[in-house]
């Protein structure tokens, strides 16, 4: 497995590959990677015929009162992950390589579903995720690109502005990676105090609670309103819990496949979580 910190040999590394007209598999991460990102690059591994991980924590898709300098940067251990997950090519630049030192003045910026959910809470952070992701796209030129289905609103983003910009790869979502206790693997989960990572997994249990309340005739507004409460209750801040559909517009009961949204915080820590309801097939 090679590591590489710039744009130009990065290029060169898979020059060959590129020559040969090989599958191109790329995971974007921002690092302290865990099951989750390493499930991606299996997934990649298994579809491509290389697979590129890129390494970058992200500045411009933090907020000012964002954790962008106490963000985890922990490269080594990331290599030896990767290495064994079957990466080919690591790429982790620096923010000088990634934006230079000139004034960026253009930006991506999706409308409708981005004000909403996590971007009411966190102005321009999708922004930042897809200008950066188009600089990625548009470094390693992939085939098939890897987005984990943890943030779900990031996911759909990013194929929204796949398909209207016509950029040339597939996008492939992964299934969320749990701990054996249902909570969601992130890296922020490593800022929880011992006492808040043992009541962390109530977010995952409220959502099947929901989903089985749902499934049983309850409605949908009070599945919501117990989801807070159960979660209030433990001791989080709720930032929000909504439903909408898959493709992520309103929905006022449950009558048709729909998704759970949780953002709560525990402390500093601001988790987020979410869970696919099926509606029953008649
Ligand atoms: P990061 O939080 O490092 O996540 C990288 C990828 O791993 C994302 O696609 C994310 O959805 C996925 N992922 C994280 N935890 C997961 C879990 N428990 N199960 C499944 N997938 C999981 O998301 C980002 O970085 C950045 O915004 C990025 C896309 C790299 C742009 O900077």
């Amino acid at each position: 497995m090679k590591t590489e910190t710039t744009i130009q040999g990065l290029s060169a590394s898979l020059s060959p590959a590129r020559t040969a007209r090989k599958m191109i598999g790329f995971v974007p991460t921002m690092g302290n990677l865990h099951e989750g990102h390493l499930n991606l690059v299996r997934e990649a591994r298994k579809l491509c015929d290389t697979v590129v991980v890129s390494i970058f924590v992200n500045p411009i898709q933090f907020g000012p009162n964002e954790d962008f300098d106490s963000y985890p940067r922990t490269l080594e251990q990331d290599q030896r992950l990767l290495a064994e997950a079957g990466c080919d090519i690591v790429f982790a630049p620096t923010v000088e390589q990634m934006y230079g030192n000139k004034p960026r003045l253009t930006n991506i910026s999706v409308g409708g579903i981005t004000n909403d959910l996590c971007g009411l809470q966190r102005p321009g952070h999708f922004d930042g995720v897809a200008v950066v992701v188009t600089k990625l796209f548009n470094i390693v030129q992939p085939n098939f690109a890897f987005f984990g289905q943890k943030d779900y609103q990031q996911l759909a983003v990013i194929r929204q502005f796949v398909r209207d910009l016509n950029i040339p790869l597939e996008v492939i979502g992964v299934p969320i990676a749990r701990a054996t206790d249902g909570l969601a693997l992130s890296s922020r989960n490593g800022y929880l105090s011992a006492e808040n990572r043992a009541i962390a997994p109530a977010i995952y249990q409220s959502l099947k609670v929901a989903e089985q309340q749902l499934l049983a005739g309850t409605v949908l507004s009070e599945v919501l309103q117990n989801i807070k409460s159960a979660l209030t209750d433990a001791g989080f801040v709720v930032d929000y819990v909504e439903a909408r559909t898959t493709e992520l517009q309103n929905i006022e009961q449950f009558d048709a496949d729909m998704v759970l949204f949780i953002a709560a915080k525990l402390g500093a820590t601001r988790l987020i979580d979410n869970l696919q309801v099926k509606y029953p097939a008649s």
